[in-house]
Order: structure tokens, then C-alpha cells, then sequence
């Protein structure tokens, strides 16, 4: 028996990063969802700043919220942290397995740069350590008590590592490690600054003195920062999944502007949950979406290489090119260096299959460009023009003659 282990590895921690993912965002909802629902109550204890009372699961829950503690510490105290901390680490590995193992495959693209997967590796850890580095130094300064001016701004250093970033490695690789700078980010945010002025909150109390107010203040500053990031990041996590987001090269434009609108829509039920409804955030949203996809596709239809002629493409043709340029990897038994499968299961020596998954094909290798990877057999224009044309006249296989 012979067992490919890498993918099953693959699975396993993504499994893992998707559900500690799932466990962090979702109190980090609920907690924001909490924080804006609490209101005063008549008979609130002392040191109370607001309560709630909600259903949930057959029974009802009385949340009180203490600010900045209450007067004597709980016996049992329950902390939110492991969530972020597992959502980090599993992400860091599968940044390692999928991107890292394979840089010559997924990370580089030797059309943008030439580059060994060790320079790759290098570069691509620069932006994410560096990324954390310029967040806290703004965050620290004076213009991290101005919310908008430093959202602004950190939104300019994304939109500058997006840009190079994308002119360094594939379109999925730079995505990534722009989603890879924010939730190192979020999750440096927990473990540099959240927790540990929690703690000295606790421990302060727990020696009989005040807590200093500001502690609290920089925490919910780094938190309001991490509710900010949840939409744009989720979407750069799934965004490797979309040629038409990181294939073309307006792919960093695509990305902040949806990352934009995933910002709105997190401002709109920020906003809803204090009671405001603001409609026209979802909408602006939706018109950036929509907006975004017709750029993408105008993008798109530009760069696709122009028809050669419109004689009708002769299979053997069509057989050449797929020869030259996808079997390496797309084969029963692939002779690429890494590759041990047809990857994502498409054996292109067989012919019904290329006719089967025409559309497919166009997608990656005419339209977005993103086949073969890192276009490592040198494709030409012409053969995508080709095959383009192959595919538009209806994509027939020898038999189909
Ligand atoms: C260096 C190896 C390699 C070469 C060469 C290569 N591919 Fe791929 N291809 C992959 C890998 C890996 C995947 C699966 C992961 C992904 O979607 O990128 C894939 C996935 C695909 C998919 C599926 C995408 C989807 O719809 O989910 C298509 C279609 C495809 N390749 C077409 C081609 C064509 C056509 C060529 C030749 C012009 C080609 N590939 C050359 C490695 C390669």
C-alpha cells in the first residue's frame, strides 16, 4: 500500500485551523454582540456597568458586565485565549505545509521572480513578522487613539504589502500572506497585549489594590482592531479557492476592495447592535462587490491573449500543447518533483477529460492565467490563444471530429 501522507496531514490541521477559527471569531462575536446589548439595570451591584438577560438552550442567562473589575476576585475565572492561540499555530502550520513544503509549486512564480523557496520562505516570514512590528509601533503612538486615522493607515500598509506581495509571489501565495500579516496581527493582539494586562488587572486586584483603568482601555482598543479584521481575513483564507480573485494581476485591488466591504459589513452590525441601523453600510457593501466583480472581469478579458486566427483548431494541436505544458503534473503518474497525484484529480493524458473540464481549463489557463503554476513550462500566448479557441469552438476530442 502506498500512501500519499502529505495531503492527510493537509487535512488534519486544516481541520484543526478551521474549527479553532471558528471557536475564536465566534465568542469574539458573541462577546462584541454582549458588550453592545448590556444596559443599565435598577439593582445593579456595585461596580456594575451594565447587564443583560438572554434565552438560549432552554434556559436564560443574566450576563452583568464589571468595569473596570469586580470588588473581589471570583473563585473561578474563565479565560478566552486558547481559541486564538490554536487559530495561530495551526494556521503558521499549514502556511508550512501547503505553501512552505511545496514554495516552488504554490509560492513562487518565476514569471514575477526568481527565487529559491528558501529566499521565498525568507520573504514571505519578513512581511508577516514585519506586518506585526509597524501594527503595535502605530498602535502605540498617539495616532492609536484616533480609531479612523489608524484604521486608514493600517489599511495603507496592507494595501502596500498586498501590492508588493503580489508582484513577488503567485497571486494564492501574496493573498495568503496578506491574511497571514492580520492574523498574526489578531492573534499577537491576544497574547502580547489582551491577556497580559488582564492579568495584571488580576493581579493587582488579588494584592487588595485598583487596577489602572488604562489597562483595560488598550485591551479593548487592540480587540475593537481585531473585530475590524475578522471579515477581510476570513475572505483572504477562502480567497485561494477563487482564481478570479488572485489570478489576475489586479488581484491586489480585488483583494482590498472586498476586504473593504467586509469591513462595512462588520461596521453595519457593530453599529445595529447599539441600536442604529444603517442601512446604506450593507448596501455600499454590496456595490462594492458588485462593482469589484465587473472589474475583475474586465481585467480578466483583457489580458486574455488575443485569438491567432479562427480556423477551427485540430486536436493534435490542442494534444501538443497539454502535452507540453500540464502533464508533467496533470498525469495518472505525474513525473513532477512533488507532485505524487493528478493534482486536484484531473489526468490530462486522457482525452475525454480534457473535453469534460473544458470550462475549467479556459478558467485557469486562458482567463486567469493561473495554469500551469507559476507558468513554469514558459506557456505562451499563442498556446493559450490556442487552446482558448479549441475550447470556444466546443472542446471535441478526437472522437468528437
Ligand atoms: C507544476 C504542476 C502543474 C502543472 C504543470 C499544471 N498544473 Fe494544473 N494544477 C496543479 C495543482 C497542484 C492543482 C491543484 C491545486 C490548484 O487548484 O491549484 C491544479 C489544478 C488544476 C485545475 C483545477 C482547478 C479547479 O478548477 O479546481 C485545472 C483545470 C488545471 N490545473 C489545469 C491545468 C492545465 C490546463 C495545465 C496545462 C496548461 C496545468 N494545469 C498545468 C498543478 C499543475
Amino acid at each position: 500500500m502506498n500512501i500519499d501522507i502529505m495531503p492527510w496531514i493537509d487535512l488534519a490541521v486544516r481541520w484543526l485551523h478551521v474549527i479553532a477559527g471558528i471557536a475564536w471569531i465566534g465568542s469574539s462575536f458573541y462577546f462584541v454582540w454582549l458588550d453592545d446589548h448590556l444596559v443599565k439595570g435598577k439593582d445593579m451591584p456595585d461596580g456594575v456597568s451594565g447587564e443583560l438577560w438572554a434565552v438560549h438552550g432552554g434556559g436564560f442567562y443574566h450576563n452583568q458586565k464589571y468595569l473596570v473589575a469586580p470588588a473581589k476576585m471570583p473563585a473561578e475565572l474563565h479565560w478566552f485565549k486558547y481559541e486564538a492561540y490554536f487559530t495561530w499555530i495551526s494556521g503558521l502550520l499549514l502556511l508550512c505545509i501547503v505553501y512552505y513544503y511545496d514554495a516552488s509549486i504554490f509560492l513562487i512564480d518565476s514569471s514575477k521572480l526568481t527565487l529559491t523557496p528558501l529566499q521565498a520562505v525568507g520573504i514571505g516570514l519578513t512581511f508577516i513578522a514585519g506586518g506585526w512590528i509597524v501594527y503595535d509601533a502605530l498602535c502605540r503612538s498617539r495616532i492609536g487613539d484616533n480609531a479612523p486615522l489608524f484604521g486608514g493607515l493600517w489599511f495603507l500598509v496592507l494595501l502596500g504589502s498586498a501590492y508588493a506581495l503580489t508582484h513577488i509571489f503567485s497571486g494564492r501565495g501574496a493573498f495568503i500572506h496578506v491574511g497571514a500579516m492580520i492574523g498574526t496581527a489578531m492573534a499577537a493582539n491576544v497574547f502580547f497585549v489582551i491577556i497580559p494586562n488582564q492579568k495584571k488587572v488580576v493581579a493587582t486586584m488579588l494584592a487588595g489594590n485598583t487596577p489602572d483603568p488604562r489597562l483595560g482601555k488598550k485591551a479593548k482598543q487592540r480587540s475593537l482592531h481585531n473585530n475590524y479584521m475578522t471579515l477581510p481575513v476570513l475572505l483572504i483564507m477562502v480567497s485561494n479557492h477563487y482564481p478570479m480573485l488572485f489570478g489576475s494581476n489586479a488581484n491586489w485591488i480585488v483583494l482590498a476592495a472586498l476586504s473593504l466591504a467586509g469591513v462595512m459589513v462588520r461596521h453595519f452590525f457593530n453599529l445595529r447592535h447599539r441600536g442604529k441601523f444603517v442601512w446604506e453600510l450593507p448596501a455600499a457593501a454590496a456595490a462594492v462587490f458588485i462593482g469589484t466583480m465587473f472589474f475583475a472581469a474586465d481585467v480578466e478579458h483583457r489580458s486574455e491573449p488575443a485569438a491567432v486566427s479562427h480556423a477551427r483548431v485540430p486536436f493534435a494541436a490542442v494534444r501538443a500543447i497539454v502535452d507540453r505544458n500540464c502533464v508533467s503534473c496533470h498525469s495518472a503518474a505525474p513525473v513532477h518533483v512533488g507532485i505524487l497525484s493528478p493534482p486536484a484529480g484531473l489526468d490530462f493524458t486522457k482525452d475525454e477529460v480534457l473535453e469534460k473540464n473544458a470550462s475549467r481549463i479556459r478558467v485557469r489557463t486562458v482567463t486567469t492565467q493561473t495554469m500551469p503554476l507559476g507558468n513554469e513550462t514558459h506557456m505562451t500566448a499563442a498556446e493559450r490563444a490556442t487552446l482558448g479557441a479549441w475550447i470556444d469552438q466546443g472542446a471535441h476530442g478526437e472522437a468528437g471530429r
